[in-house]
Parts: structure tokens; sequence; C-alpha cells
């Protein structure tokens, strides 16, 4: 085989799913060069070892970006290695307890309690945008309800908004993917300003405690959380809101619109979206680390080696998902994709990422019946390791 597992390429990021099917039947463990890792395809093997984390570690898995400058690190002193206590980025037994802490946000309850504030947040936005009669669907309708519901569950002011955005998207650049020297210094300066803030939203909750994440898990502080840990799972549910679930709503108006499926009708919203997810995920999967040798299929991965579980491929596995190419908007086990992970890492916030998902499809299609793809308009996908998503989608109605 030629091709090697390049996400900076073109033709990877459009169409990788022929080279995919190849690497499931031909080379299941396949090394590439390109990402200094070994991938993993097959769903079975996917899902065992996402469920294997004695033997596929997630320390350091996240934070995989290597290339902080010197300069840059001194710049961030002890911050240098912010994420290093995340929750996806740990072990048990630190896993263990950091999840159960962090669980405590996520009930069933409270994850339902905020499907009204986000029907009002797209009705909102929708009586704004309804009378132009067109958008960049991306930029101007997908971000905003998540980013606003993300920012309350937080507890983050309603003014100091767009101030936190801007930052996290900071830090994210910083932190996970690489950046020339003289732009990580700018991000870093950044990064320290936010982390101001994010100190001085846990002080002023530990004084007065509100209905929300962040008094929530300041109240823990001390006794099953470090401070911290509580900054770190802030800014990383911050982001959870502000990227993914976007990505994923944008992913999924351009597959429906595309397969001519809108308004998608009522009964058929919790399926269409999980097709949507599986066909179109907005993650395309999760990195970790060798623990020990490990034999499979052949090939010996060696202990400390870094591999990623694609979860790209393994939503495309004919064994699983027969035709898998086409979309089915009634597959039986469409929800069966591994886009949210699987085992003890098993997104958190999956509940409320699908919740948004099908409450916007509903809203949009309740508004918007006429909703359309402006014709020529360019829709290509950021190149990126683990995330798929459109930087814009034109649309019109
Ligand atoms: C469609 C939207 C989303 C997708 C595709 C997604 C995807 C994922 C994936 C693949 C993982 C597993 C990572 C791993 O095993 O290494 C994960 C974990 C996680 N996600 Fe999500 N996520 C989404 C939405 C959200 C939202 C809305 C939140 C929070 C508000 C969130 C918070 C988290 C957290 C805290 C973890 C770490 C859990 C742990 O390590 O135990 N995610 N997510």
């Amino acid at each position: 085989m030629t091709e090697d597992f390049d996400v900076s390429s073109d033709w990877h990021v459009a169409a990788p799913y022929e080279f995919l099917r190849g690497l499931r039947e031909h080379s299941p463990v396949f090394r590439s060069e390109h990402l200094g890792a070994y991938v993993l395809t097959r769903y079975a093997d996917v899902r065992a070892a996402y469920g294997d984390p004695g033997r596929f570690s997630s320390a350091g898995s996240l934070t995989i970006s290597r290339s902080l400058t010197d300069r840059t690190r001194e710049k961030l002193g002890e911050h240098g290695s912010f994420l290093g206590s995340f929750v996806a980025n740990v072990d048990p037994p630190d896993h263990t307890r950091l999840r159960r802490s962090v669980s405590r946000a996520f009930t069933p309850r409270a994850v339902a309690a905020m499907e009204d504030t986000f029907r009002r947040l797209n009705e909102e936005l929708l009586d704004r945008l309804d009378p132009r009669g067109e958008a960049d669907f991306v930029t101007e309708i997908g971000h905003e309800p998540s980013v606003k519901l993300t920012a309350r569950f937080i507890g983050v002011p309603e003014q100091d908004e767009a101030f936190v955005q801007a930052h996290v998207k900071d830090w994210f650049q910083l932190f996970l993917s690489p950046q020339p020297p003289e732009r990580q210094l700018e991000l870093a300066d950044s990064f320290l300003t936010y982390l101001d803030y994010v100190d001085r939203l846990v002080a002023a909750r530990a004084k007065d405690p509100q209905d929300d994440f962040t008094s929530l898990m300041t109240a823990l502080i001390g006794a099953e959380l470090s401070h911290r840990e509580v900054v770190e799972l802030i800014s990383t549910i911050l982001l959870g809101g502000n990227d993914t679930v976007p990505n994923q709503l944008g992913n999924t108006v351009l597959r429906l619109l595309r397969e001519g499926v809108w308004p998608v009708p009522p009964g058929l919203v919790a399926n269409a979206s999980e097709e949507c997810m599986r066909i179109d995920g907005a993650s395309l999967g999760s990195f970790r680390y060798a623990a020990t040798d490990i034999d499979l299929h052949g090939v010996t991965i060696p202990a400390g080696a870094l591999v990623l579980l694609s979860t790209d491929s393994a939503a495309h596995d004919e064994s699983v998902f027969p035709d898998p190419g086409t979309f089915r908007i009634d597959r039986p086990n469409a929800a069966e994709h591994l886009v949210f992970g699987y085992g003890i890492h098993f997104c958190v916030g999956a509940a409320l990422g699908r919740l948004q998902l099908r409450t916007a499809l509903e809203v949009l299609g309740h508004r918007l019946p006429g909703l359309r793809l402006v014709p020529g308009g360019p829709i290509a996908y950021r190149k990126s390791i683990v995330g798929r998503g459109l930087p814009s989608l034109l649309v019109e109605w």
C-alpha cells in the first residue's frame, strides 16, 4: 500500500473511506509514518481497545502535541503541562475519582433540564436571522446556541461569554495543534489571561455558590478534587460545548440536505441524528499509548507506542454496518457508532450532545422548512487529526 494515513492531504480529508476499507481488510494494525502511530481500523478492535484501559493507556494521550518551544514553556511555567490531569488524559485510579466528580453534573435530570433553555436559544437566534433568508450555517447558526448553553451550564456570566470563547479557542490551539514559535507566545499570553479569569470565577463561586457546574466542582476542592483539576475540567467542558456539538450539527445538516431529507420527519429525528453521527462523525478517533507490548493480527505494537483508535473507520466497518457508505435514515443499529468513545472514558456529555442535536434539528426543521444549500458554495472539511468539521456552510431558505 503506497498511501499513508495522512490527514494533511486533501484526498484523505475529503474521502478516506476506500483507503480505510483497504486497511480494515489487509492491514488492520497499520503503522502510519505520517502520524507516528499505529492505527486500528476494525470496529471490533477499536471497541476492544477502548474497553481495555490497562493495555491502551490514556495517560498523556490528549496532549500529543509536543511542539512547545523552550520560550513558550518558560512563559507558561507551572502551567506548561495544562490538561495533564484532565479526566480524558489520565488512567485509573485518578480517572475513577475525577469521573465520579464530573458525572455529578451530568445526571439525566440535569441534562433534561437543559432542553428548554437550548430550544429557546435556538428560537431567539432564528428570530433574528429568519428575515435574512440566508446565512453561513456554521458560523452564524450552528455555534451560538451550544456555546451559550455551555457557558450557562458552567456559570460564565453572559457579559463574559465572548471573552471566554475567544480564549478557549486560543488555549485549544496552543496545546492541541502545532503552532509556529511566535504564535505560541501570543497564544500563551492569551491562555494565562484565561487562567486568571477561571481562577477568579472559582474563587467567586467558593464564596457565593450558585446553581452551576463551577459551584458544584468548587465545592469538591480539597475533598475529591484539586484546584487545578477543577480549572481543567471547566476549561475542557467549555471546549466540549464550543466545538464538538456545533461541528456535528454542521456535518449533520450538510448530510441531510444532500440526501434530500429536510425537514426530518419528527419520528425519525433521533435515528437520523445517530446515522449522521455514524456516517459523518465530528470525532474521528482517540489516541492511546500501548502500556505493554500488544500482539494483534500478527503485528506487535511495542510498549510506549502511540495508537489511534479510528472510530471513523469503525463506523464504516461493513461487518457491523452493511453498505456503510449509504445513509439510511432507519438503519436499525446506527447508534452503535463509537463517535462518543466507549468504556470508562465514554463521553460524559453524550446525552447532552444528543439532546442538542435532536433539539436543533427539530427547531430548525420547524422554523426553516425550506432550508437548502447555496448552489456552488464551498464545502471542504477542516484538516484535523481527530475532529471533522466544516469551516463554512452557506445555506438559504
Ligand atoms: C457530538 C458531540 C461530542 C462528541 C462527538 C464527543 C466525543 C467524545 C469522545 C470520542 C470522547 C472519548 C475520548 C477518549 O476516550 O479518549 C469524549 C469524552 C469526553 N467528552 Fe465528549 N463529545 C461530544 C460532546 C461533549 C459535550 C457536550 C461535553 C460536555 C459538555 C463533553 C465532555 C466530554 C468529557 C469531559 C470527556 C472525558 C470523559 C472521560 O475521560 O471519562 N463532550 N467525548
